[in-house]
């Protein structure tokens, strides 16, 4: 196929909450034991000055570094985000105004596969000859979104963003990305009816509402499924995959496809421990961390694989060049 990541970097938040100090701010009836054996979170990183723009620009400016590129050699900027700043414009506008590009810039709203759809977008630019050089961005202010009075839900998520600058090359081997709708197990409802006075009856909250049991049943489903199409499709053995870079949900679905391939856990990196989950920054901010630990290396073959509300669910296969 068509391209190669030749950046990557990330922005994240300055202040790093263990389950304790959550638990202390918000009063919630929670425990470090319960939230631990039951998501594998032990703290996660939370805006408290930072805006969603600042963390998207710091990784936009890192990953540009990285490449070697100016903002104005980028063609195309591709957030995938449940939103940022303003419900208009784009969170992609303002990276690209902080940044000095003057590209496309729009967001996709794809929940914690926004980074999946974003890479199919800009493979099917860059192979249309619509683009160059695509950045794009998993960014997302989940503390803005959470109920800090749910414990079933609040605890889970984190703060971040991660970007990768994607060129022409042959890194891609497969693509899919899907929808199984469902728009009532995983939504964040919005209010619709500003100040209209004949608008009907405004949403209770504007917060994440998940039925957390279902969703777990769906995603354990679908990665099992998805990891197995996208081996089927390519030929390859469970064991030829370097890295399985999972969506980091819950670490109790990522240990269920270990056990289902039958690979070495050390194949299936993680960063929930820390992070939590950043929804659809959270496979490049692995990915990232990865580099930095000097584990990636060329030739390596990856598959990525994320679920989010949607249902949304995308999977991809690289050889690292
Ligand atoms: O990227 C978005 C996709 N999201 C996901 O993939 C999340 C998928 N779901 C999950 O990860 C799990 O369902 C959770 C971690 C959210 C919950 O685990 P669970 O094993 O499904 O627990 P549960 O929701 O069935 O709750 C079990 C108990 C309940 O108490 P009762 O009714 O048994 O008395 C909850 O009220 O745990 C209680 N509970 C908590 N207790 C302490 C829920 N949250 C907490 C908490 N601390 N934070």
């Amino acid at each position: 196929m068509t391209i190669k990541i030749i950046g990557t970097g990330i922005g994240l938040p300055s202040r790093e909450f263990s389950n304790d100090e959550l638990i202390e701010l918000t009063g919630l009836d929670s425990s470090n034991e319960w939230i631990v054996s039951k998501s594998g979170i032990d703290s996660r990183y939370l805006c408290v000055t930072e805006t969603l723009t600042d963390l998207a620009t710091a990784a936009a400016e890192q990953a540009l570094a990285d490449a070697g590129l100016g903002a104005k050699e980028i063609d195309y900027i591709l957030i995938g985000t449940l939103g940022g700043e303003y419900c208009s414009p784009s969170l992609a506008c303002a990276v690209a105004e902080r940044i000095g590009a003057t590209s496309p810039a729009v967001d996709l709203n794809a929940g914690c596969v926004g980074f999946i759809y974003c890479l199919d977008t800009a493979a099917a630019l860059i192979s249309a000859g619509r683009a160059k050089n695509v950045l794009i961005i998993g960014a997302e202010k989940m503390s803005a979104h959470s109920d800090w009075t749910d414990r079933g839900t609040c605890v889970l998520f984190g703060d971040g963003a991660a970007a990768c600058v994607v060129t022409a090359g042959t890194m891609l081997k497969y693509i899919q990305i899907r929808s199984a709708p469902d728009t009532q197990v995983l939504n964040i409802p919005e209010d619709m009816s500003g100040n209209w006075p004949l608008a009907g009856p405004k949403p209770a909250d504007t917060f994440v509402h998940m039925d957390g049991p279902a969703v777990f049943k769906r995603a354990v489903t679908m990665v099992g499924r998805e990891v197995q199409d996208a081996l089927t499709a390519t030929g390859l053995a469970p064991e030829e995959i370097d890295f399985y870079l999972l969506h980091q949900a819950n670490r109790r679905i990522i240990d269920s496809a270990i056990k289902r391939l039958e690979q070495s856990p050390d194949r299936f990196p993680m960063n929930i421990q820390r992070h939590g989950n950043v929804s659809g920054a959270s496979i490049p901010l692995l990915l990232h961390q990865l580099r930095v630990e000097g584990k990636v290396e060329p030739g390596q073959t990856h598959l990525l694989c994320a679920f989010g509300s949607g249902m949304t669910v995308g999977t991809c296969l690289w050889v690292w060049e």
